[in-house]
């Protein structure tokens, strides 16, 4: 059986090489860094709360209509657009996704390269017996001001990132997916009972998994549905891509599924384990603390150097999560190279490296942002980026990629694709709910809330 339909361009090999592809691509820092810190800043377990219904009700949606999308097209996201309706306007929001993409990977490169430098510490046994929260407050601060070893991290993960995109789908970003992101998946289940078994871990408990309704607002509702699409890599055509490699056998309805489903399990399991720990601090009370990007490098050591066999936990987590975020770096980097690889001929190398420089440039001001340059701490660069890139350009692209599905291509067009490989879709009806109204009205009320309040 020839499972390859167009090997010239790349394919992937089997189903659940994709699946796994495709949560690889999702669970990243998102879910283990991006996700507490938005739980922090929003309230607590009604962000938790609120976020699980976003991915259902409107994650799912829009990822299901990437996918259709990409593997109907089997194009990268201007492409895909322009196939579609070639020569409308709609492939602006093509390039949007390409930019997207690239101002994503500039800032997220720069804390993935924290977590490289994170595991050199895990290895030369940098998290001590019983870390307090002003130790692991100190050497999270130490490490971020120092530009020299910012710099180097940073561009570690820049150079694995083209490197791994440059040898293309299969021998590249399928081979890594596949084993690691399982590994990853059961040490956090460790690390979680361990932080569980904490004493005094109630407190973060309650904060994290007992929802104060009186907290929801619109805010909080902007967030968990820009956290949603973020985590689960919709909206900036990244799942779009990676379907346009897709085989018209696999079932697209119940690989939306998966994806969702794994990558909102790894979120709450980072959320179970960083606040029973961080609330075991007497010093840090529930609701009166200020998450911020140092959030789960200050946390993870604690509970690392709380337990048995920390040093050994520790060099495997920080393993581990360097393999979940560059499969999510892969999935940033390989949105603009698939552009310029099928719209302007480049060759994968050329596109890669050209973008991986691009993204090491705009993320400098970043990687200076944590005490490196002054002027960028306090302009809070980091947290801007973080700002523009994820909470408005990939909600706006989400917005976008549910307008073209439901009024450009039609939900008719898309429900024929999503038939190949799935004949019986059960929750189709809901799904064209979601898509024609649900997620644009939503979308579209908390761009107007969101650009009021900021
Ligand atoms: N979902 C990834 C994460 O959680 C980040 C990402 C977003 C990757 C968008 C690709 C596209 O870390």
């Amino acid at each position: 059986m020839d499972y390859h339909e167009d090997s010239a361009r790349g394919a992937w090999g089997s189903k659940t090489a994709f699946i796994f592809a495709a949560a690889g691509s999702a669970i990243g820092l998102g879910n283990i860094w991006r996700y507490p810190m938005m739980v922090g800043l929003n309230g607590g377990a009604i962000f938790v709360f609120t976020n699980i219904l976003a991915v259902i009700f409107i994650g799912f949606t829009v990822m299901l209509a990437e996918f259709a999308i990409g593997r109907h097209t089997r194009k990268n996201p201007v492409g895909a657009y322009n196939a579609i309706k070639p020569g409308t306007p709609w492939k602006l929001s093509g390039y949007l996704n390409v930019a997207v993409g690239i101002g994503i990977l500039s800032f997220y490169g720069v804390i993935a390269g924290w977590a490289v430098g994170y595991f050199f510490k895990a290895i030369t046994g940098a998290f001590k017996r019983d870390l307090s929260w002003q130790d692991s407050e100190a050497i999270f601060k130490n490490f971020t001001a120092d530009p020299l070893v910012v710099f180097v991290c940073f561009s570690v993960i820049i150079v694995l990132t083209v490197f791994i995109i440059s040898k293309g789908i299969k021998g590249g970003i399928e081979k890594w997916s596949k084993i690691l992101m399982p590994a990853l998946f059961i040490l956090i289940i460790f690390l979680a009972i361990r932080a569980l078994t904490l004493p005094g871990a109630g407190r973060g408990l309650a904060f994290y998994l007992k929802p104060d309704f009186s907290k929801f607002n619109g805010t909080v509702l902007f967030f968990a549905v820009a956290q949603a699409f973020f985590s689960l890599s919709v909206g900036n055509g990244a799942m779009m891509t990676y379907a346009s490699y897709l085989s018209k056998k696999d079932n697209l309805v119940s690989s939306a599924g998966w994806v969702c489903f794994f990558d909102t399990l790894v979120a709450i399991l980072a959320g179970i384990i960083i606040f029973p720990t961080l609330f075991t601090s007497p010093e840090i009370v529930p609701g009166e603390f200020i998450a911020d990007t140092g959030l789960m490098f200050q946390v993870f050591p604690m509970v690392l150097s709380k337990m048995p066999g920390g040093y050994v936990f520790g060099v495997m987590f920080f393993t581990l999560l360097l393999v979940a975020v560059l499969t999510s770096t892969l999935s940033l980097l390989e949105v603009p190279t698939a552009f310029l690889v099928d719209e302007k001929k480049w060759t994968r190398r050329k596109a890669a490296t050209f973008l991986g420089a691009l993204a090491f440039i705009i993320g400098i001001p970043a990687a200076l942002s944590n005490g490196g340059v002054k002027l960028f701490t306090k302009w809070g660069v980091m947290i801007k980026m973080d700002f523009i890139f994820i909470s408005l350009g990939i909600t706006i692209g989400a917005l976008f990629i549910s307008l073209f599905l439901a009024y450009a291509w039609g939900v008719k067009n898309a429900l024929k694709e999503i038939s190949f490989g799935n004949s019986r879709f059960k929750l189709k009806s809901l799904w064209i709910f979601n898509i024609k109204y649900l997620a644009p009205v939503v979308i579209v009320i908390l761009l107007i809330i969101i650009t009021n309040i900021f």
